[in-house]
């Protein structure tokens, strides 16, 4: 993990909240923020001690909170650890949340979770699938359960022209791009409800360094750590974010391929099991 990764999150961060109003009002409001695949894997909530990896600013954090589970955060941007906090206090629901390097935290903690849950741009952003899977593994209570929803790694490989311009499905190298204003992209399904004023965001042009895995290096990775396989799917839209330009956006939160369009998968979902 590089600072300059770090840097490139605290400020894609900041430029993320900028575009979304009075979260905290949103939340007390009863908004939520979570889709049926990620309630429908993590099953009853009330009571579970939860970690949520890569937690970013907390929202989804709040949200899984605010039905019952004990929450603790974990992410490695000082922006969007203190962000997070100060939306829990403000919006009244209670969980905590640490600023850490995620798979030096797994390996560390002397914690241990019900669940473990991450989604939607986590396993990307780790060189080393086997350490951050046997930090799950190690995190687990016998028979806990980590749920993991994430774009599907072949949305890398189409390019805006719906054509396979865009990486290497099989790439090695990792990439050094900063992170972009992807909320910007995907107004409301990430939750954009205006568009920010220009004064309140920030050009990213610090590089951050992300990895290409395989949809079989994850399972591989979880399988070898010990985590036994109990859900899989894979889904013909995106939730919350456009990946490509052309997809389009439902009622829903849910982007789309076009009309016309052969479609292939934009997201996968799993719950591996601790043997207990
Ligand atoms: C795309 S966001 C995940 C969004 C998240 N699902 C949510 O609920 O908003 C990716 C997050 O991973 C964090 N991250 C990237 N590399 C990390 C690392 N090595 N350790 C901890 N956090 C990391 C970033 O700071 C960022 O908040």
């Amino acid at each position: 993990m590089s600072d300059r990764t770090r840097e490139s999150w605290n400020i894609a961060t900041r430029n993320h909240n900028a575009h979304k109003g009075d979260q905290a009002a949103f939340l007390r409001g009863g908004g939520d923020l979570l889709f049926p695949e990620e309630l429908e894997l993590l099953g009853p909530l009330d009571g579970r001690d939860l970690v949520h990896l890569q937690c970013n600013a907390g929202q989804d954090s709040l949200c899984l909170a605010r039905r019952g589970a004990r929450v603790l955060g974990v992410d490695f941007a000082d922006e969007a650890v203190a962000f997070a906090r100060r939306l829990s206090a403000a919006a009244g629901i209670p969980a905590r949340f640490e600023l850490a390097e995620v798979v030096s935290w797994l390996e560390g903690t002397t914690e241990t979770f019900d669940l473990a849950f991450s989604s939607y741009g986590a396993a990307g952003w780790l060189p080393d699938l086997g350490a951050w899977a046997r930090g799950l593994a190690r995190v687990l209570r016998p028979g806990g359960a980590f749920v993991y929803v994430e774009f599907h790694p072949l949305v890398w490989s189409i390019g805006p022209d719906l054509r396979l311009s865009g990486d290497d499905y099989f790439a090695t190298e990792p990439f050094h791009e900063p992170v972009g204003d992807y909320v910007a992209d995907s107004g409301a399904g990430l939750g954009a409800v205006a568009a920010a004023d220009a004064a309140d965001l920030t050009p990213n042009r610090v590089p951050a360094t992300s990895y290409q895995h395989t949809l079989g290096a994850v399972l591989e990775a979880l399988a070898g750590a010990g985590l036994v396989l109990e859900r899989f799917a894979e889904h013909p839209y995106s939730n919350g974010c456009r990946t490509i330009p052309a997809l389009v956006l439902g009622p829903d939160r849910r982007f789309r391929w076009p009309e016309g369009t052969a479609r292939l998968p934009l997201m996968f979902s799993l719950r591996v099991r601790r043997p207990g």
